[in-house]
């Protein structure tokens, strides 16, 4: 039987572990795939020092890692939008194209959504399998470094269409990979006065490179009082909530403008309370709940800005490493003693 390297999680406890295992049959609405390069993404971080989420949600063994680009090297016998030697990047959304979301071209909220590298196994590994539908055919130009964040750009992608920036002023909350990207999108998408919030300096100044107009370090000054001062008490347009802390959120409601939009996509780490009337009623806002990407409206939209070049995502990488390495690439993004941006791993 033929066997691959994947990096597993055996036991519920932290760390990881390096097993042989077979490479899994194709299944007839499978396709089989070289993994050519994966990214680091937060869940892999909770998954790795197995906090409370990780302990509720996933069942061990399994293999994980989930943002990657890879080739087909073999499809099932229903198989046939993909072919061997296709380039593909993986939607990690697995719909179960039945339900009421799934026939109604949401798929990326479907009623019985499964993740790789969380609910199924992932990509920290030589090969994974993935139904058809879930693979996403990449231009073989774009290298595979790139392709392999397609997926978490998309997340900001999508984030930032749904706020119809054009002309508009934004402030992204959060300086993690998708805040980094949500700055990008949203100057690529043509906002003319971007506010970018974050708390670390070293991803600060990546979010630089996308050159917002105002940058600020919400762990020294105050976000609020410098946006409605330069917004001559107004507000935003739109809040693109990045982050998922609490005080970011409520600063977020506190700087869109009456009227705005504000697009929830950071995930809080508990139930958070809300001030119903006067962050929201009152203020007459919209607010967007963004899971995941569009299926496949973003991902088109992911491979316009890379193909044109609006967006350089060669910037966000700042490490490229083995996957044998992938415990020195937790290490670079300790919790509060963050030294790197997108991490890709190559196996
Ligand atoms: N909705 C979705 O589909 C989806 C998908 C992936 C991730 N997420 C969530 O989105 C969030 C961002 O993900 P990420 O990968 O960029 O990860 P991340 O966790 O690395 O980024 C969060 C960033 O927020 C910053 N931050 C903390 N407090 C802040 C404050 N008060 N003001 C401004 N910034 C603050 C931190 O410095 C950190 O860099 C996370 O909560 C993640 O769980 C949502
Ligand atoms: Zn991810
Ligand atoms: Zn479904």
């Amino acid at each position: 039987m033929a066997t691959m390297t994947a990096v597993r999680k055996m036991k519920p406890a932290s760390g990881v572990s390096f097993e042989t295992i077979p490479i899994p049959d194709v299944t007839s609405h499978g396709v089989l795939v070289r993994v050519k390069a994966a990214s680091l993404c937060g869940t892999d971080l909770h998954i790795f020092h197995w906090d409370d989420w990780a302990a509720s949600r996933i069942k061990t063994p399994m293999t994980f890692g989930h943002e990657f680009a890879g080739e087909v090297v073999e499809v099932g016998p229903q198989v046939e939008s993909v072919k061997p030697g296709d380039h593909i990047a993986g939607e990690t959304h697995i719909p179960c194209l039945n339900c009421y979301q799934c026939r109604t071209g949401q798929m990326h909220i479907c009623n019985n959504l499964q993740i790789l590298g969380v609910d199924r196994d992932g990509a920290f590994a030589d090969y994974v399998m993935l139904p058809e539908v879930c693979c996403v055919k990449t231009d073989a130009s774009i290298p595979w470094e790139i392709a392999s964040i397609q997926e978490p750009f998309g997340n900001a992608v999508y984030a930032v269409s749904e706020a119809n920036v054009v002309g508009k002023s934004v402030a992204v909350f959060g300086d993690g990979p998708t805040g980094v990207f949500a700055v990008a999108v949203a100057r690529a998408f043509g906002a003319t006065k971007i506010f970018a919030v974050g708390m670390q300096d070293y991803r600060l100044n990546l979010i630089r490179k996308f050159a917002p107009d105002v940058v600020i370090n919400a762990s020294e000054t105050n976000p609020t009082d410098i946006i409605l001062d330069a917004t001559k008490g107004e507000g935003v347009d739109a809040v693109l909530e990045m982050s998922g802390a609490e005080p970011a959120i409520h600063a977020g409601f506190r700087v869109v403008k009456k009227g705005g939009v504000f697009t929830a996509f950071g995930i809080p780490s508990k139930p958070i309370g809300i001030n119903f009337s006067e962050e929201i009623i009152f203020k007459g806002i919209r607010i967007n709940g963004i899971n995941g990407r569009k299926m496949f409206e973003t991902w088109d939209q992911v491979a316009n800005l890379l193909l044109s070049g609006r967006v350089d995502l060669k910037q966000v990488i700042t490490h490229t490493l083995p996957l044998s390495k992938i415990e020195e690439a937790f290490e670079l993004l300790t919790p509060g003693n963050i030294r790197a941006g997108k991490i890709v791993l190559k196996p």
